[in-house]
């Protein structure tokens, strides 16, 4: 399969000012970070203006106009870069190789946005130190949760390297992504023989080309590996034979394979295995291993998604939602320094609305960070249109009130609610070896954006987006209008037409894909709805399973009184009458009925609006996306079909504007 070059296509385009006169870049070319970014500008530079600048020596360096500097200047936190310019020559300066990179790609964003570098002066710090993805990649090819064909890491359980890697590096490094872990957290099989002599050298030629851009390789660990790689017959973490096993390991590993930057682990979670075999801590767990890759500098990413899978649909006493906390809020403080619990952003699993998890605010004394889901597990599986930027501006946003300021989760991750280098934000990635890298073409802003929010938080939604727009797609204003209100409006469009007021789930089981209101009502997944014919919603507040109550006030009090609880997640903290009046004076079931008429006209709006790109977009865009867009019109009426039918059928109770439900 071919692969396309997403918003690096550096097409010719209108210009102006000092860079029309670019000729000479002048950089230390023996970094090969500082190189890369070098040639990244040289090929901007010829697609779009049309002019190859020649790469010189820094030592070479003649001041004047026509210039590009690239130069290592301490000043700057690290991968900072200060971007400027002055009579006809652009300086990129920076502490170090990655911040030159970034200031390269802020240059080469200047060029293709058409905006103006002269006398322009440009400082900035990338908020989050880690900014990672995380692949859900297996050795066989396949991808968990992948959406966009096959994995483009792997194929019949090789490491691929090729071209394909290279391109894919430098898109990450574009949107000032630092970090990538190519393997499933489900370790498994082959995957967990990465470890081992059997796939060092490609390993090892695979991760030079991340770090030729900066970026960082990680691995996931299979947890059971001194076992199953047949050497123990135990993974007790406090068992000296086991961690001798796993000390001697991670030499062998950081010796054969540079850039390795540590490892992410999925334990006792969903069949894993972990330290709760022997009795011991996730601490204990995680603490063994970070002794091991601490003489390496290396960095433990251990997730917190553990949570009892077997649970019974009749037992109303255990919460799935509290899980988290209940794991990990007594281990606070007792992970070592290099050492981060990676949290996702709602307690439960990329629902389309979820709570923050409130481990954030809990944890005071423990390096966080945060994880998001760009593959469209429970969005529409990138065949519905669902930009989640907005979604992660909200999560970032929200007040933990763990300290009087600097509270919010983006305060957290970032390290500046309790002042740590170690955290960030990662995203489950949503690439494959299709064309376009991510199935549907629009769900590529999701990709882009993120590494664009992990580094500026700041940033909006819709810039970002407008901004991920030119860069794809050229400075036409009618293809910036029709696409910007399309991403702007898909989120909330896919959460009108399914599931509705926080309960999220009513998918079809396995899949996550398409509506069945009931398909995890009586399974063991722990993710109920609890409808009967007179009410839905699960009480989580003190009456029920006393969720609410894990957070810090005010939140806890306001999320565990309907009256203050925001609507928006209303029966995921209570179960409500159908007949309860919202703020608007509305039923909870005219909501439910009026909120998927809309939807169904939302997505019916966006598909019109993409209707006048035709002759705008490369064809083929055009099309592939079409043909998506066609089926999300079809799917959201399904969607809307059998919720409205659903609580039509429960209750009897007619949509008051007469429309048709069956
Ligand atoms: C979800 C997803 C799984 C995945 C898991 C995880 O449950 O459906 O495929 O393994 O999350 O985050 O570990």
């Amino acid at each position: 399969m071919g692969f396309e070059q997403a918003w690096l296509s550096y097409q010719k385009r209108e210009t102006c000012g000092v860079v029309k006169n670019i000729d000479r870049i002048y950089a230390s070319l023996q970094n090969p970070v500082i190189r890369s970014g070098a040639e990244e500008l040289q090929a901007a530079f010829a697609g779009i203006i049309g002019n190859e600048p020649v790469l010189y020596a820094d030592s070479e360096y003649e001041p004047g106009e026509g210039t590009i500097r690239l130069l290592v200047k301490e000043g700057l936190k690290a991968e900072g870069y200060h971007l400027f310019e002055e009579k006809g020559e652009i300086t990129v300066e920076a502490p170090d190789a990655n911040g030159i990179l970034y200031g390269v790609f802020e240059l080469i964003r200047h060029l293709q946005l058409g905006k103006n570098l002269n006398g322009k002066d440009i400082t900035k710090e990338p908020v989050m130190p880690l900014r990672m993805l995380n692949h859900w990649d297996n050795m066989d090819g396949s991808i968990e949760r992948g959406y966009s064909g096959n994995s483009f890491f792997f194929e019949d359980n090789q490491i691929l390297v090729n071209d394909r890697i290279v391109t894919y590096a430098r898109l990450l490094a574009s949107a000032g992504i630092n970090a990538t872990v190519i393997n499933n957290v489900n370790v498994k099989d082959s995957a967990t023989w990465l470890i081992t002599d059997r796939y060092f050298e490609d390993l090892s030629r695979f991760s030079q080309i991340l770090g030729d851009y900066g970026i960082k390789l990680f691995l996931s660990l299979n947890y059971a590996a001194p076992m199953e790689l047949g050497e123990l017959n135990s993974a007790d973490p406090l068992d000296e034979k086991v961690k001798s096993w796993w000390k001697h390991k991670m030499e062998e590993v950081f010796r054969a394979v540079p850039n390795l930057g540590g490892f992410l682990i999925k334990a006792d979670s969903e069949g894993r295995p972990g330290p709760f075999t022997y009795n011991r801590t996730h601490a204990d767990g995680a603490n063994m291993l970070a002794e091991a890759v601490e003489p390496y500098g290396g960095l433990i990413i251990w997730r917190c998604f553990v949570y009892n899978c077997r649970q019974d649909w009749r037992d109303r006493k255990t919460d799935r939602a509290r899980s988290g906390y209940d794991n990990f809020i007594g281990l606070d403080g007792s992970f070592r320094d290099n050492v981060i619990l990676q949290i996702k952003n709602g307690p439960m699993d990329f629902q389309v609305r979820e709570p923050v998890h409130p481990l954030f605010g809990g944890l005071t004394r423990t390096n966080q960070m945060l994880e998001v889901q760009i593959a469209q597990e429970y969005t529409g599986q990138q065949r519905h249109v669902c930009y989640l930027i907005p979604m992660f501006k909200e999560v970032l946003a929200f007040r933990t009130y763990v300290k009087e300021t600097d509270d919010t989760v983006a305060d957290i991750v970032s390290g500046k609610t309790f002042q740590q280098t170690r955290c960030g934000m990662a995203a489950v990635a949503n690439t494959g070896n299709d064309d376009n890298w991510t199935g549907h073409d629009l769900a590529a802003a999701n990709l882009y954006g993120f590494g664009r929010l992990a580094f500026e938080p700041e940033l909006t939604a819709e810039e970002i987006a407008a901004e991920w727009i030119t860069l794809t797609y050229g400075t036409d204003e009618t293809v910036k209008e029709e696409l910007l209100f399309i991403l702007m409006n898909s989120w909330p469009a896919y959460e009108k037409y399914t599931a509705p007021l926080g309960i999220g789930w009513m998918v079809n089981p396995n899949y996550h894909y398409g509506p069945n209101v009931d398909g995890y009502e009586y399974d063991r997944w722990g993710t109920y709805h609890r409808a009967d014919h007179q009410g839905i919603g699960v009480d989580r507040s003190h009456s029920g399973t006393g969720y609410a109550a894990l957070y810090r006030e005010p939140n806890a009090r306001i999320y565990n009184a309907p009256e203050t609880c925001p609507e928006e997640l209303l029966l995921f903290f209570h179960h409500m009458p159908y007949n309860y009046k919202l703020r608007s004076g509305k039923t909870i079931l005219q909501y439910i009925y009026d909120t998927h008429f809309e939807g169904v006209e939302l997505v019916d709006e966006m598909v019109s609006r993409f209707e006048k790109l035709k002759g705008k977009l490369p064809d083929q865009v055009y099309e592939r996306a079409m043909e998506r867009f066609l089926h999300q019109k079809k799917h959201s009426r399904e969607w809307r079909d059998q919720i409205n039918t659903y609580f039509y059928r429960k209750t009897g109770i007619p949509d008051d504007r007469g429309r048709t439900i069956y």
